[in-house]
């Protein structure tokens, strides 16, 4: 298997355990095992209980019902527990594409949407999304994109890097679309949960259309990437169990620990959630402003869900020597819009909690540094 390279992955491998002011997080604030376990009476005793066997592949029976109770109408057996969403989107589109089989993904988009189906052989046509129309889901590009035998329609809400949502409405054509083809829908959801107003969260892929996936991740939402733990849900438990036969050859099963830690955090995950949420909301204002102070220079389209935006720079083709100058400058970073191929942005991150002064070391080098 031939894969390029994740462009994501590459720029943060060299800046980000170095740069001491991360301003393009994708995950909102962590919290420590103990403040984990402190959200159930008995979690501390039963973690150190805890033998560090194998555990059952398709996820531990406790984190599957866990992960259950998110949706309307999935039970415990229609869903996969995965080592973090990343492995996730490898066995589905592992599992569901061959040679030759078309795919169309929505994008600009984290960077796996793109390259595993196509290291699974699939030709990938994209339904691109732009920041002239404000990132608008333009549903007759995506019908132009599709093929009378489309097998797979990967999209992402909410969206990675603009922090947009799909309307509802879009979302249902979405679903009749591909139900027409009887093609596979991918619903990336990793961000879901974390709509700045919940009354606009969007129904999970899984609860509207059987021939569905729902990605999901603990990873963003509720600020636990260290886990590495996600999962797919899907009423077709056929799929599931030919994921599951994949798996065997990629994980076996998740980390022990990582499955007890996932399954307390899941059973609280609306405190989790509501506190990132209240970090999202208390930081987005801040960079409302600096973006009005800054408008000759800095735009966007305002996020409505997530913890991130995307930026548009102007007066520059490529951000990455903007990004270079300012990471070595001040050690903040931001991530380059080129490993989205979107080069005159940058996507910014606010779910951490040290935002407002990372935040006014970018606009202090803004003004004087750049
Ligand atoms: C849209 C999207 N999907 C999947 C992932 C992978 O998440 P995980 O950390 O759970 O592997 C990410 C991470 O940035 C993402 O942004």
């Amino acid at each position: 298997m031939k894969i390029a390279p994740f462009r994501i992955e590459r720029y943060y491998a060299i800046h980000e355990f170095t740069a001491p002011y991360m301003l393009s997080s994708s995950d909102a604030e962590s919290v420590t095992v103990a403040d984990l376990l402190a959200l159930e009476p008995d979690s501390a005793e039963r973690l150190e209980a805890l033998h560090l066997g194998y555990t059952e592949s398709p996820g531990a029976l406790e984190l599957r019902e866990a992960i259950a109770a998110i949706y309307e109408t999935t039970t415990a057996d229609e869903v996969v527990v995965v080592s973090a969403a990343e492995e996730g989107i490898f066995l589905a589109c592992h599992e569901l594409l061959e040679p030759g089989d078309h795919v169309v993904v929505e994008t600009p988009c984290y960077e796996s949407a793109l390259q595993v189906p196509r290291s699974a052989g699939a030709e990938v046509s994209t339904w691109r999304r732009s920041a002239a129309d404000g990132w608008a889901h333009d549903v007759d590009a995506l019908e132009r994109a599709l093929r009378p035998d489309t097998k797979l329609v990967y999209v992402n809400s909410p969206h990675n890097p603009t922090g947009t949502s799909m309307p509802r409405e879009v979302l249902d054509r979405v679903v009749e679309l591909c139900a027409e083809r009887d093609a596979w829908l991918f619903c990336d959801e990793v961000y879901r949960e974390l709509e700045h107003d919940p009354a606009t969260r969007l129904p999970a892929g899984v609860d509207l259309y059987e021939r569905a996936l729902s990605l999901g991740s603990v990873s963003k939402t509720y600020g636990l990437p260290g886990l590495r733990l996600g999962w797919l849900a899907s009423r077709d438990r056929d799929v599931l169990s030919r994921i599951v036969d994949l798996k065997h050859y990629t994980t076996i099963c998740a980390s022990a620990p990582s499955e007890l830690l996932c399954a307390v955090a899941l059973r609280n995950r609306a405190n989790l959630a509501e506190r990132n949420r209240g970090i999202v909301l208390t930081n987005l204002p801040l960079l409302d402003s600096l973006l009005e102070r800054q408008a000759a220079r800095l735009s966007w389209t305002r996020p409505a869900a997530s913890p991130i935006g995307f930026v548009r720079v102007h007066g520059v083709e490529d951000s990455t020597g903007f990004c270079d100058e300012l990471v070595a400058a001040t050690g903040v970073l931001l991530l380059p819009g080129a490993v989205y191929d979107e080069p005159d942005h940058v996507r910014v991150g606010f779910g951490r909690a040290n935002m407002p002064d990372v935040l006014a070391r970018f606009e202090r080098w803004l003004e004087i540094g750049s």
